[in-house]
């Protein structure tokens, strides 16, 4: 069987569909300046006050926009046709090739560009030595219920609470081709600053969605995918499970684990040996592993 990773149009397509969480707004009328390159050395400017706001969850679900630093995250989003609204560059970085692609095709899809100096960088990433390029992109997030047919390696997050864990977690969900991300309950926001950071550009290319356990049973239900725990209880051994082309891997909380009532949900639970003394695997580490067991004789060199 072929690798089951949606082709990339059909994953924008679902993207596209309202999300479980608070749907973003609709787009915003076109800004004025919108397409065109404005230089901003003013640290009061009304934009780079919306770009620095990004850093809080309040802002993102309001706004339905989040920040992407840097050059190749920016440039993976826009190849992904990620809706771009803002980008923002230092002025000396303008003559490097690839920051004009990025520029030129952030101005073709009417977003507004601003160069700008260093200092307005440092604010708008609110850190010392800042990216010379920022992005702020339109949040996408699907609804699992349009998830209808569901192939290959789906993982399932329950309240997972650390964003650079769960940046983590979707970085390796792409590395090994599985299909996708489902964020069940009160999870930390994929959108935030730390966790996109985290993925190092693959919330691009890894769809994401969101559910709560109520539409996660109802869509298991539905679709008939199976759906494999992992847990420190779990009697079987994950490398002795005959690993199905397509099925979901849920893992728990960093602090709680699993719960009984997601437990309830899977049809069966594994665990990784420990020899150590310690009690247990760090989440992404974890799902890093099961998920090279899973997936292992699709990977070669
Ligand atoms: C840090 S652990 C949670 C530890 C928590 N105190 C508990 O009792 O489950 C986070 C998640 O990683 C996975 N995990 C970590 N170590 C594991 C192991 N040895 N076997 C199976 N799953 C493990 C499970 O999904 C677990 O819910």
């Amino acid at each position: 069987m072929s690798d089951h990773r949606p082709p990339r149009d059909a994953s924008r397509d679902l993207y596209r569909r309202s999300g479980a969480r608070k749907a973003p707004p609709p787009a915003a009328a076109p800004r004025e300046s919108e397409g065109t390159v404005k230089e901003v050395t003013s640290l009061a400017n009304p934009v780079v006050k919306e770009l620095r706001a990004l850093h809080m969850k309040k802002e993102r679900a309001e706004s339905g926009l989040f920040l992407a630093e840097g050059l190749k995250l920016v440039t993976d989003a826009l190849e992904e046709g990620w809706p771009i609204r803002t980008l923002v560059h230092a002025a000396r970085v303008k003559d490097q090739p690839l920051v004009k692609r990025a520029v030129a095709t952030a101005k073709a899809r009417g977003a507004l560009v601003l160069e700008t100096s260093d200092e307005v960088l440092t604010k708008i990433c609110r850190r010392d030595n800042p990216q010379m390029v920022v992005a702020a992109f339109e949040q996408k997030i699907g609804r699992l219920a349009d998830l209808t047919n569901p192939t290959g390696v789906w993982v399932a997050l329950e309240g997972v609470k650390d964003p650079g864990n769960l940046g983590t977690i979707v970085r390796t969900v792409d590395s090994v081709g599985a299909s996708g991300v489902i964020l069940l309950g009160d999870t930390t926001d994929p959108f935030a600053l730390e966790a996109v950071r985290a993925t190092m550009g693959s919330l691009f290319h890894v769809p994401l969605y969101a559910a709560s356990l109520e539409d996660f049973v109802a869509w298991k239900r539905a679709t008939g995918i199976g759906v494999w725990g992992t847990h420190l209880k779990g009697a079987v051994d994950y490398r002795s499970v005959d690993w199905p082309e397509t099925c979901v891997l849920m893992m728990g909380n960093e602090q709680s684990g699993i719960s009984d009532a997601h437990v309830a949900a899977c049809d069966g639970i594994v665990k990784i040996p420990m020899a150590g003394r310690a009690d247990s695997l760090n989440l992404a580490v974890a799902t890093a592993v099961t998920l090279y067991e899973i997936r292992r004789s699709r990977l070669t060199v």
